[in-house]
């Protein structure tokens, strides 16, 4: 087995999922801004600390994506966050995208930057203990879009970026994220998604990714959030499969979603769902942001001295998809 499947396999082991704690300063600032708690780098690092302090940890996340600033601070106890991360099992990893842009040739469409100095930046975060990468291609769904040559760009810079990271010993998270805002119907959201992934494929196998050492994060297929058609979870859970089923190729070790906007339930349930479901060879798990930290942030922002409830808070969203990444989520489980 190389170490780059090691490493991906180890990230997805036993329902593990993965932390996206990688948010820039400015989405996390207006996180934090939405409870009300100033957004300083103080506070940016407790909240994050509290997290990857937390009992689930262990038997719940198997790697963390941190954003610049956070692999590069000490914890409360002098640590660094790395180590904090890999002291309790987990694996360290960073967003090496530097964020989505308008697009030439398409300006309502965006292209994702990063690649200038990568190949340097990405030494350094290796050496900060990063064993895996994220880079988040970004995708809208109208009448006209995503155009082509969004396709096309972003697929091509999601690819020599994980060249990159691969020459440099880490795995990627190749991440092109179909957005569910819009009124566009779950039909269009599968057909878009599908085109959007085997073009990321194309270009993958083109720059000659090691497909064994990667992880794939998209989006669920999903009605727009405008949208009026009403879908049942196990309707989401069908097309998610159907689709990934017919745009993946087998190699790719594990799947880990993005949550894009639903709720933590729903976020929960929908893959529950689909591991319930799998008729692939693919571990389907979960690399949630919002869906893993929103009502522990809320819970915090109440009193932000109260580390040990917000710990528990997380724990039990942790723990729930934890369930739901082996097909063992049940509602009577949330109370
Ligand atoms: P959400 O789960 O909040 O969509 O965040 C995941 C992520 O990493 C987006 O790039």
């Amino acid at each position: 087995m190389s170490e780059l499947n090691n490493i991906a396999l180890k990230i997805l082991e036993n329902g593990k999922g993965i932390l996206a704690a990688d948010e820039s300063t400015g989405t996390m600032t207006k996180r934090l801004e939405s409870v009300n708690v100033p957004s300083t780098p103080e506070n940016r690092l407790l909240f994050r600390e509290t997290l990857f302090s937390a009992s689930s940890m262990t038997e719940c996340i198997g790697g963390v994506i941190l954003y610049d600033e956070t692999i590069k601070q000490n914890t409360s106890k002098k640590n660094k966050i790395p180590e904090l991360i890999s002291n309790v099992g987990s694996i360290p990893g960073i967003k090496v995208d530097t964020g989505a842009k308008v697009l030439a040739g398409s300006p309502e469409e965006k292209i994702t930057e990063g690649l200038d100095g990568l190949r340097e930046r990405l030494k350094e975060y290796y050496k900060l203990g990063a064993r895996f990468t994220k880079w988040r291609g970004v995708y809208s769904i109208t009448k006209d879009y995503p155009s082509k040559l969004s396709i096309q760009a972003n697929a091509h810079a999601l690819a020599r970026y994980s060249a990159l990271v691969q020459e440099c010993n880490m795995v990627p998270i190749v991440e092109p994220e179909v957005l569910m805002d819009g009124d566009h119907t779950a039909k269009d959201c599968y057909e878009k998604t599908s085109e959007v992934i085997k073009k990321c494929f194309e270009e993958l196998i083109l720059h000659q990714i090691d497909l064994k050492g990667i992880i794939l994060k998209p989006n669920m297929i999903l009605a727009g959030n405008k949208s009026k058609e009403k879908l049942s979870n196990d309707e989401v859970a069908k097309l998610t499969l159907d689709c990934l089923k017919n745009s993946v190729p087998s190699e790719i070790p594990g799947i880990a979603f993005l949550s894009g906007g639903q709720s933590e339930i729903e976020a929960t349930k929908n893959l529950d769902l689909i591991n319930k479901h799998n008729n692939t060879n693919f571990i389907m798990s979960y690399s949630y942001g919002r869906a893993l930290q929103q009502s522990a942030l809320k819970f915090w922002s109440k009193d932000t001295n109260n580390l040990v409830g917000t710990q528990k808070v997380f724990n039990h969203r942790a723990k729930m998809n934890t369930l739901a990444a082996q097909g063992k989520w049940s509602k009577d489980l949330e109370n």
